[in-house]
């Protein structure tokens, strides 16, 4: 039956929950759906009434414009639910603002936080009981928008549908990753769509990592799309090295995903009194320090990702291995730190967590 929710957001509720019937000793990631999902669509220059409905297929014409043309953006956050019973979300804000600028350069419309962020927290209340608990678990949120339009024609869609759905999820990454220096393929290139959180970047990245992977690699190091020297991303986080006691990261450029993680991490070591450095960074710096013995720390950072540890960097067939895992300190402790403000067990002092 449906119900209209303090802030007028229509709920539809299943009459037939999956919660009970899932394994939550064996999540995954990404892989199980919560009952319900948002849904709001863009018809005439504007944003319909968004509706809570139970998780459903969606039915679409097979002329619908992202299909063929890809205007389609998403967005990663989690949700936690902590020892004091609340639901902690990180910085939903930073993914609202990122989705807008998605949106912009897709020619896509802006969404009004009363949707994203409303929105999420209703659907999140809704949804309580689906936050997995257990050691490295969240609830893994996904706001996603695609264009509508029905024709073949190239052109920006004038409807739109944008969509939360939620996915109690274990780790991304439950081992150190061995990554791989790309020197020929590029996942965005320089003037192209890699700021954006846009469908094509992943695109664009499957046949190299395919590749990588067969050759027992988990993960690519893009490197710059003009001479391939230079540092990029890995395409589900962002590259920070402690070389000599600094924390060293690719500068953001228009290829490179603003990652949130990234900044929160930046923000806490400078907090910290560490020295930090945010410039380019060449593949040949990274190695001749890990020859020298002056890599210290490589990790990969993001929403999924949190603080992936790198044990192996290859390229040119060669291969470096990283100091063991125990030994990073920083790691360990910037991770330590993420995981004790997104639990609410340290003072928020950024004003990064929404509590519901
Ligand atoms: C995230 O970290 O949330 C992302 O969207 C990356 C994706 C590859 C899972």
């Amino acid at each position: 039956m449906g119900m209209i929710s303090a802030n007028q957001i229509e709920i539809h509720k299943t009459t037939s929950s999956r919660l009970s019937q899932t394994d939550f000793h064996n999540l995954g990631f990404g892989k199980i759906f919560s009952d319900h999902m948002l849904v709001c669509d863009y018809h005439n220059g504007a944003w319909e009434k968004p509706q809570i409905v139970p998780f459903q297929n969606l039915s679409l014409s097979p002329a619908t414009n992202f299909i063929h043309y890809g205007q389609s953006i998403f967005e990663g956050l989690k949700a936690f639910k902590c020892e004091d019973g609340k639901i902690r979300v990180f910085r939903p804000d930073a993914n609202f603002n990122r989705m807008n600028l998605s949106a912009e350069r897709l020619c896509m419309p802006q969404i009004p936080k009363e949707i994203f962020i409303d929105g999420l927290k209703e659907l999140l209340l809704l949804e309580k009981d689906w936050i997995p608990t257990a050691e490295g678990s969240s609830m893994y949120i996904r706001p996603f928008m695609f264009s509508l339009d029905e024709e073949i024609r190239v052109r920006a869609s004038d409807t739109y549908k944008f969509m939360i759905i939620l996915s109690p999820s274990g780790k991304y990454y439950a081992a150190p990753v061995k990554v791989l220096v790309e020197r020929q393929y590029v996942r965005a290139p320089k003037g192209g769509l890699g700021a954006a959180k846009t469908a094509a970047n992943y695109a664009a990245s499957l046949y190299p990592a395919k590749l990588a992977q067969q050759k027992g690699y988990d993960q690519l190091i893009w490197t710059d799309s003009t001479e391939h020297r230079y540092i990029e991303e890995a395409g589900t986080m962002n590259f920070m090295f402690v070389i000599n006691d600094t924390l060293v990261t690719p500068v953001l450029n228009d290829s490179i995903l603003a990652g949130i993680t990234r900044d929160s991490i930046l923000t806490l070591a400078r907090e910290w009194g560490m020295k930090v450095e945010e410039r380019k960074v060449s593949i040949e710096e990274v190695l001749q320090a890990a020859e020298k013995g002056l890599l210290q720390d490589a990790f990969g950072s993001g929403t999924a990702a949190v603080v992936s540890p790198i044990a192996v960097i290859s390229d040119q067939g060669k291969e470096y291995v990283l100091p063991p895992v125990e030994s990073r300190s920083f790691s360990l402790k910037i991770a330590e730190e993420l995981k004790k403000i997104r639990m609410g067990l340290t003072p928020d002092t950024h004003g990064w967590v929404t509590t519901i």
